[in-house]
Formats: C-alpha cells, sequence, structure tokens
C-alpha cells in the first residue's frame, strides 16, 4: 500500500525583508549575500503566528484536495518556533480548521521536520490506522534569529507549507532517515525555559543572550549537507532500486543555493532537476519543502506519475530522503 500527497497549501507573509534591508542591521552587502546563500529576499512574520500561518496554509491544502476538515484523521505540525507549547500548534490548527476528528501532535525535526513528518503520516495511513493526514510545515524563524549575528541572520525567514495525504493504489517506498546528535552543536538554539524555576530569580537580561536565538558554524553544517544529503539520494534510490534517470525533481530543503549546486553535481544530475524558491523565502525550516511543492504544482510543474525525490538536513543533525509518485 502506498500514499499519495492528494491536495498543497501554503501560506507567505507579504511583509518582506531584502538584502539591502539586512545590509541596515548588521555589516554586510547584497553581493556578499547573494554569492554566498543565493538569498535575495525573505518573509517575515508581523501580525502572523506559527499557528495562523499553518491553519492557513492547511485550509489551502485541503481546498485543493477537496477534503472537507471533518475527514482528516490526523494534524501533524512540524515546527521549532511555534508560538504556543500547550495546546501543541496542531491542536489550535484542529480548532482553527475545525477537524473535529483529527488527532493532533507536533514534531520537532528542525529543518528536515517535513520529511520526518510525511514519514511518519505515511506510516500511519500504510498500516490502517488513519485514512487521512494533514502534514504541515510551519515557522517564525524571524523570532529566533540574532539580529545582529550576522552569521546568522541573513539566511532564515518565516512561511508555512502543508499537504494532504492518503492511502493510494501505487507503490510503497521505504524512506531513509539519519541522525547524529554527537554533531548537534554545529546548530543550536537554548529554550527560554531551560532553567528550573524553583532553583531562584532568573534576570531579563539573560533570555536575551546568544544562546537564546540560532546559532550556527556554517561551515561544518555545509560542509554535513553537501556530504550527506547525495549520500541519502543515493540511499533511498538504492533501497528502492529506482534509477536517478527516473527522477523528474529533487525537492531539497531550501537551505542555500550552494549546497543545492553542490549536492546536483555530487549526484551527476543536471541542475534543473533542483527548482529553488530559496532566492524569494531564504530558508524556512521545515516549511521549506511543503512550500516549494506547492509552488511547483500551482506552476503545473508537477506532472502525474513524476516521480519525485524530498529530501531534509539540518540541526540535530538530521537527514533523510523519500520518494514520491505524484498521483
Ligand atoms: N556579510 C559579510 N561578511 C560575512 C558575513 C556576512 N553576512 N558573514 C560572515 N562574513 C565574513 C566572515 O566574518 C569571514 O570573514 P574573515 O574571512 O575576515 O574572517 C568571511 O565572511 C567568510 O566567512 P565564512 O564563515 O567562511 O563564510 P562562508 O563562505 O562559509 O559562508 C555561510 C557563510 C553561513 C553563508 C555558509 O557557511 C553556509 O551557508 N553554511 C550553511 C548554513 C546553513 O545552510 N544552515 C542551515 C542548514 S538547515
Amino acid at each position: 500500500m502506498a500514499v499519495i500527497i492528494c491536495g498543497t497549501g501554503s501560506y507567505i507573509p507579504p511583509c518582506s525583508m531584502d538584502n539591502n534591508d539586512i545590509a541596515k542591521l548588521v555589516e554586510t552587502s547584497d553581493e556578499w549575500i547573494r554569492e554566498r546563500t543565493g538569498v535575495v529576499r525573505r518573509h517575515v512574520i508581523r501580525e502572523e503566528t506559527t499557528v495562523s500561518m499553518a491553519a492557513r496554509a492547511g485550509r489551502r491544502a485541503l481546498e485543493q484536495a477537496g477534503i472537507e476538515a471533518g475527514e482528516v484523521d490526523l494534524i501533524l505540525v512540524s515546527t521549532i518556533s511555534s508560538n504556543v507549547i500547550l495546546p501543541c500548534a496542531a491542536c489550535e490548527v484542529q480548532r482553527e480548521l475545525g477537524a473535529v476528528n483529527a488527532t493532533c501532535f507536533d514534531l520537532n525535526a528542525a529543518c528536515t521536520g517535513f520529511l520526518l513528518g510525511y514519514n511518519t503520516a505515511a506510516a500511519y495511513l500504510e498500516s490502517g490506522v488513519y485514512n487521512t493526514a494533514l502534514v504541515i510545515g510551519s515557522e517564525s524563524l524571524s523570532n529566533l534569529t540574532n539580529w545582529s549575528d550576522r552569521t546568522t541572520c541573513i539566511l532564515f525567514g518565516d512561511g508555512a507549507g502543508a499537504a494532504v495525504m492518503q492511502k493510494g493504489g501505487g507503490r510503497h517506498y521505504l524512506p531513509v532517515t539519519h541522525s547524529n546528535g554527537a554533531k548537534g552543536g554545529a546548530l543550536t538554539l537554548k529554550s527560554r525555559h531551560d532553567q528550573s524555576v524553583l532553583t531562584g530569580e532568573r534576570d531579563p537580561e539573560e533570555l536575551l543572550g546568544p544562546e537564546y536565538f540560532m546559532q550556527m558554524d556554517g561551515q561544518a553544517v555545509f560542509k554535513f549537507a553537501v556530504r550527506s544529503v547525495p549520500q541519502a539520494v543515493e540511499e533511498v534510490l538504492e533501497a528502492n532500486q529506482v534509477k536517478k534517470e527516473e527522477i523528474s525533481c529533487y525537492i531539497l530543503h531550501q537551505a542555500n543555493r550552494r549546497i543545492v549546486e553542490a549536492v546536483a553535481k555530487r549526484l551527476e544530475e543536471p541542475l534543473e532537476k533542483f527548482p529553488m524558491n530559496l532566492q524569494e523565502y531564504g530558508n524556512t525550516s521545515s516549511a521549506s519543502i511543503p512550500i516549494l511543492l506547492d509552488e511547483l504544482v500551482q506552476q503545473g510543474k508537477v506532472k502525474r506519475g513524476a516521480k519525485i525525490v524530498l529530501a531534509g538536513f539540518g540541526a540535530g543533525l538530521s537527514w533523510g530522503a523519500s520518494i514520491l509518485d505524484w498521483a
């Protein structure tokens, strides 16, 4: 038994910051950011929240699928930047959508989150536990960004993407996923609830320290990505006896143009098979894969029967790849 994606949706906050706006905050330039990352602009929340963006993306995906909210059995939200801890973002989305029959939970696997959400939903659908799943990646990374750190603030953006999944009659593919907690120090962010409230007063200034925003060893993450993503893609193709020539496109997590180019080169695949939108949105963590997928669908660029590879990588460290047939 296989799964199919029967609808996609996304939400991008209208407010945007281009590289020149960033250059007013830190010592950098449009030229440097474009050259090193490919990012030109990123969108950031104003009135929106992680939950409100997730709900809008989810609603659009359900509309496109032609599925009523009441038919959804599972809502899974992947996020590292929810505006709520309790209830979970997925339960808030359930309330917004009126998806009264859904079981809801969140998943935190950073930029690999949507891929792991997709795999988790697929496992539930294939085992017959649920029939219809709504998987969402939604991030407000602008809230977690240190806007005085030029090594990170140039990279990230906000947004949400969603996919409705159901059981389908096609082929079942095994996913490939990996984690390496021993290398987790390369990309970190401390919780603002990291100390016992019983041990005494806490200086509010402390919460503004750099460890409470995203911190990254950029070169280490870069090297990890360009080595491990092609390996995961090769592994998933091998595990499922699929040839590269059969793949229509590779939807990679949108972190950096140079990473995407290096992955294409290592796989000896043409860059045209690696669509990108990071120039417009920056790195939106777990939202990047479903936003790009939705854009390709809206533009009519995903044809029925197309074999697609999804590949995610990021904090954890975590990474992986999955294959799907577009129905
Ligand atoms: N503007 C201008 N100069 C900058 C800068 C900026 N925004 N950020 C760093 N620099 C400077 C550095 O201080 C350094 O100066 P020095 O040579 O005088 O010391 C120089 O540029 C080179 O820095 P380096 O860190 O070697 O740059 P890089 O080529 O590795 O590019 C990243 C930095 C962050 C763009 C790159 O490492 C990267 O994209 N890594 C992957 C990050 C990522 O995708 N993370 C998320 C994964 S999910």
